[in-house]
Parts: structure tokens; sequence; C-alpha cells
């Protein structure tokens, strides 16, 4: 009987008012965590990485005489005509389907709504507003031609090599 009445003893009370006391304590840990949470989230940039608009298309001499080369990954045409290298957007200007070389009527279609284009990106037909806009192109310090498909230049600027 002694030796149930000592285990009892050992035991530490725990009244009501330390219980309340504990249950607020979490709570408001709780809330405070999630308040930190939001705050974080609130306060870090929502940026969206987009890749670069550079692209190399490696050395010129890849590319043969009087050739269109489509780069349908990259939405562009490199060039190269008697005149030198040039690239072109391959987006349509009507309502931005991605157009395509048809090198037996040499000439650039549009699968969506049938507008065409020359190989200088001069619209033939179809719905299509303006022409396919010529873009930035440089030779790097290396050599390579390097088109930059987010920087629309005047047309007929040739790169000769
Ligand atoms: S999107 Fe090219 S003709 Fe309509």
């Amino acid at each position: 009987m002694s030796e149930i009445l000592s285990a009892k003893e050992q035991v530490p009370e725990v009244t009501r008012r330390e219980t309340l006391v504990r249950l607020g304590v979490g709570s408001f840990a709780l809330a405070a965590c999630g308040a930190c949470l939001f705050g974080y989230k609130f306060l870090s940039p929502n940026v969206l990485y987009e890749p670069s608009t550079v692209i190399n298309l490696g050395q010129p001499g890849r590319f043969s005489p009087n050739s269109v080369t489509a780069d349908p990954e990259n939405g562009i045409y490199a060039v190269h005509s008697a005149e030198g290298f040039y690239a072109l957007s391959a987006v349509c200007t009507h309502l931005g389907c991605l157009t395509v070389w048809k090198p037996d009527a040499s000439l650039i279609a549009c699968p969506c709504h049938g507008s065409k284009f020359d190989r200088h990106g001069i619209k033939l037909e179809g719905p299509a507003p303006k022409p396919l806009p010529w873009l930035k192109v440089w030779l790097s310090d290396e050599g390579d031609l390097m088109v930059d498909r987010g920087a629309f230049i005047p047309p007929n600027q040739y790169i000769r090599t």
C-alpha cells in the first residue's frame, strides 16, 4: 500500500491552468510559424526566369550558299544568300503560328491560315499583316554566327564573312 502511494506522489500533477497555458503557447507558436511562412512567400520575389534570346548558330561555313536553314526549336530561319547572312523570325505575324520552310516552292508557309512569305520575309499572300521580321545577327569573337531572336532590325542588313 505504501508503495502505491509513493508512486502516485512521484507523478507531477498538472493543473488545469498549466494545461491551458501550454495549449495557448502551442497555438501561438503554430500561428507564428504560419505567419513567418506567409511573410517569406510574400516577400520573396515572384520572378520568372526566361532563357536567353541569343542563339549561337556556329561557324558560317556550315551553311551552304543560297540556303535557308530552319531552326524550329528557336523559331528562326538562318539564310545564307549571295549578299551575306541574315536571320528571320519564323513566327507568323498574323496570329503567331510557327511557319515552315518549303524548299520545293522556295517559300515560307504558315500552316494555320495560309500566309506565305518569300525568303526575305516579304509577304506574298494570306492574312499576315506584316512581313517576317529580320533579326539582329553578328559574328562572335570566335567567328560564330550569333542571332538575337528578341532584337528586330530593318531588312536588308547582311553579315558578310
Ligand atoms: S497565324 Fe499565320 S496565317 Fe494566321
